[in-house]
């Protein structure tokens, strides 16, 4: 079978293994798929061990993905707007080529899975580090109505304002600025979640029918989910679609076959009870 894997640090509750398994089942595909925990600046070796062991393709997850990026010798478009890459194989040469499949994999759960369309909405985009980078490119390229990126620290939602000013007009906020403005999309890309915490949001920014996308995603609806539906956000979604998207992206790189992911969705959801 071809050989697949996810590199990470931490790496042992990665649900990467599970979704592809079941991706290769549901397809066919003679593969397998495993969770590989590589040490601090451990990146290069284990990818040229794991090519030179005659692995395909792989995974990578924090905190690694911009070590992955320079790593890689090729670079699609998307991995070089994000920064970042998330998937990597080898050409027939042998190189090191690198995708980013984040971007894809939120806007297909929005836009395909969840059936909303961004053109002409305001968008309201909560954290400016590598996980909204990741996404930024994609989203500007919607035909938006309004985009703002607010942030604790605001310098860097400006720099990525300034990074992105040829796919879109990007304004920079504190999260006090917000006070009195509406947005039809809110998507928290910090990781505030990840400590059940909330960035310092003032109230009233949901327009009617505004929805919250939160990146992370739990058991349970997490802080900035909760928060979005007392606020009056019509839907709350959490990151677990994107998650599986994403993959999906990815495994149709490596392999040319596009999984079915609304049967894995409803797995993983009902694993995670
Ligand atoms: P990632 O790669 O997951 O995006 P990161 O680059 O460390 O991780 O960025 C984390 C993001 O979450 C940042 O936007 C950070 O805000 P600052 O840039 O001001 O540090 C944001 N963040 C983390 N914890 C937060 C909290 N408790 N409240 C508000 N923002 C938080």
């Amino acid at each position: 079978p071809d050989r697949y894997v996810v590199m990470g640090n931490p790496i042992a509750h990665s649900k990467s293994p599970h979704i592809h398994t079941l991706f290769a089942q549901q397809t066919q595909q003679i593969m397998t798929y495993e969770a590989h925990w590589v040490a601090e600046r451990g990146l290069f070796q284990a990818i040229k061990h794991f090519q030179e062991e005659g692995g395909r393709g792989l995974n990578i997850t924090l905190p690694f993905k911009t070590d992955a990026w320079q790593l890689a010798q090729q670079r699609s478009s998307r991995a070089e707007n994000a920064g970042a890459v998330n998937t990597l194989w080898f050409d027939s040469q042998g190189q090191w080529v690198g995708d980013n499949t984040d971007g894809v994999g939120l806007l297909r759960d929005i836009t395909v899975n969840y059936q909303r369309t961004l053109a002409d909405k305001s968008l309201l985009i909560l954290g400016a580090g590598g996980a909204v980078r990741g996404v930024l490119g994609i989203l500007l390229a919607q035909q938006l109505g309004r985009c703002v990126i607010a942030n604790r620290t605001v310098e860097k939602a400006q720099l990525l304002a300034d990074l992105f000013k040829n796919y879109g007009t990007v304004e920079a906020m504190r999260y006090e600025d917000l006070t009195g403005q509406k947005f039809d999309l809110i998507i928290n890309g910090t990781s505030a979640s990840l400590q059940g915490e909330l960035p310092p949001l003032p109230p009233h920014l949901f327009s009617a029918n505004g929805w919250a996308y939160d990146m992370m995603y739990g058991a349970l609806p997490t802080a900035f989910m909760q928060w979005a539906l007392q606020q009056g956000a019509a839907r709350a979604l959490d990151g677990l679609g994107m998650l599986v998207e994403q993959a999906a992206e990815s495994f149709y790189l490596w392999r040319g076959v596009r999984p079915q992911t609304e049967p894995v969705m409803i797995q993983l959801r009902q694993e995670m009870r």
